[in-house]
């Protein structure tokens, strides 16, 4: 039998950008897989072989083409049914990603839903696509917006969580099941029980959190779930919104025109089924088969076994960055509390040089607020500098993240 180390220095091999070299002829180590993974040969070949064989648009047409596109889109369904434990392939709808998803239900289901002095409740640790969309809607119907609070470790304050359900004016409650910056995985189980409990709804914001643990929307029990392709070896532009049949039965829709209706007249319309009466227009079809191509990949490996060697990555960098001197790290030091993402600050070295000089040795890491301009205000700070990780990614690479920070120090005489 293979040792981990030796199947995960296989993986690598099925990402042909893992090979190329940047900059001065440095081997590329990607460390930006918060913000979106490279892709396998199995993706890319995916997506070949349906634009050279089997292109045509679906749900339209009684030809071979037609039927195979079709086939190939809803099977797709299907797998990302199974991968989040949806026993209901109808509540699964294909959007563009995480912030459309979110605009969906603010739009969909929270014009219809929220009224004066109603509360949505978030966190400060979100991501800009599960504030932006709640301002729009809070503002639009005198509705309020209030936040979970954190303590230092990272970890929200739930205690502000009872204060807001208390006020009985709570419609919904929304959350990250994992921060794309500190990589705090939240106490959901918590969050959501007290939400049913007080009668109110839950979105999970899954895009940091479905590419690198085993996810079980029913065992969740939340509402509505919100997740990316791109973060999960999937192409960009295609994401998944799930929601509870029994409210996605009471929206309208988000989007008008072909596929999501059943017959327009001069002045009416009525709708398709689900999914479809929430998939108007021609959809992304290459890249939703592109994401069934990524599941089967995440399921061949195995998402327990993925979130172990993230486990492995992260303790081993959460150690090696410790020893640097004068190297701030942000979040909790608990591992089974954390994703693979770290975000930290180097002295008052400005995170854009952190990544510049970085760079100049290959290591791609995202500096900046991280779409999360909230958080920065909390932690007092205008930007982090933030690696993270995924299953092609090595302890050698970490050692090489490590050579460069010392390297700034050096410039920088820390
Ligand atoms: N959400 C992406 C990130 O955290 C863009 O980088």
């Amino acid at each position: 039998m293979q040792s981990a180390q030796a199947s995960f220095e296989n993986i690598r091999k099925d990402f042909p950008i893992l090979e190329r070299t940047v900059r001065e002829n440095k081997t590329l180590v990607y460390l930006d897989n918060a913000s979106t993974t490279q892709k396998p040969n199995q993706v890319i070949d995916a997506i070949n072989d349906y634009y050279r064989n089997h292109n045509a648009n679906i749900h339209r047409a009684v030809y071979a083409l037609a039927e195979e596109a079709t086939e190939l889109y809803e099977k797709s369904r299907d797998k990302v049914a199974n991968f989040i434990n949806v026993k209901n392939r109808v509540e699964v709808i294909f959007v563009r990603g995480t912030t459309e998803a979110i605009n969906l239900v603010a739009y969909a289901w929270g014009r219809d839903n929220l009224k004066e002095d109603d509360i949505i409740v978030t966190t400060e640790y979100e991501h800009h696509s599960n504030i932006v969309p709640w301002q729009l809607l809070t503002r639009e119907k005198g509705a309020k917006l209030e936040y979970i609070g954190m303590n230092d470790n990272g970890e929200l304050n739930l205690d502000d969580l009872d204060k807001y359900l208390a006020t009985g004016k709570v419609k919904l409650v929304t959350f990250s099941l994992v921060s794309n910056v500190l990589g705090t995985i939240s106490d959901a189980e918590t969050i959501i029980s007290k939400c049913k409990a007080a009668g109110v709804l839950t979105l999970v914001d899954g895009a940091q959190a479905v590419p690198h643990m085993k996810v079980d929307v029913e065992k969740l029990g939340c509402d509505f779930f919100a997740f990316s392709g791109h973060k999960m070896l999937g192409p960009t532009g295609i994401g998944i919104l799930w929601v509870r049949k029994s409210i996605l039965e009471t929206m309208n829709p988000f989007h008008g025109g072909g596929d999501m209706i059943r017959e327009v007249h001069k002045y009416e319309t009525t709708w398709n089924d689900l999914p479809y009466k929430f998939e108007a227009g021609t959809p992304n079809i290459a890249d939703v088969v592109g994401l069934g191509a990524a599941i089967d990949y995440l399921s061949n490996i195995g998402m327990d076994v993925i979130r172990q060697h993230e486990i492995d990555l992260t303790s081993y960098a959460l150690d090696k960055l410790s020893q640097v001197k004068g190297l701030r790290i942000y979040g909790t030091k608990d591992i089974s509390k954390r994703g693979g993402v770290i975000s930290f600050n180097f002295a008052d070295v400005h995170p854009h040089d952190v990544a510049q000089i970085i760079d100049e040795e290959g290591i791609a890491i995202r500096s900046g607020h991280h779409c999360a301009q909230v958080l920065m205000e909390r932690l007092n700070v205008a930007a982090t500098s933030r690696a993270s990780f995924y299953i092609y990614n090595t302890k050698e690479e970490i050692d090489a993240l490590i050579n460069s920070l010392n390297k700034v120090a050096r410039i920088f005489k820390l």
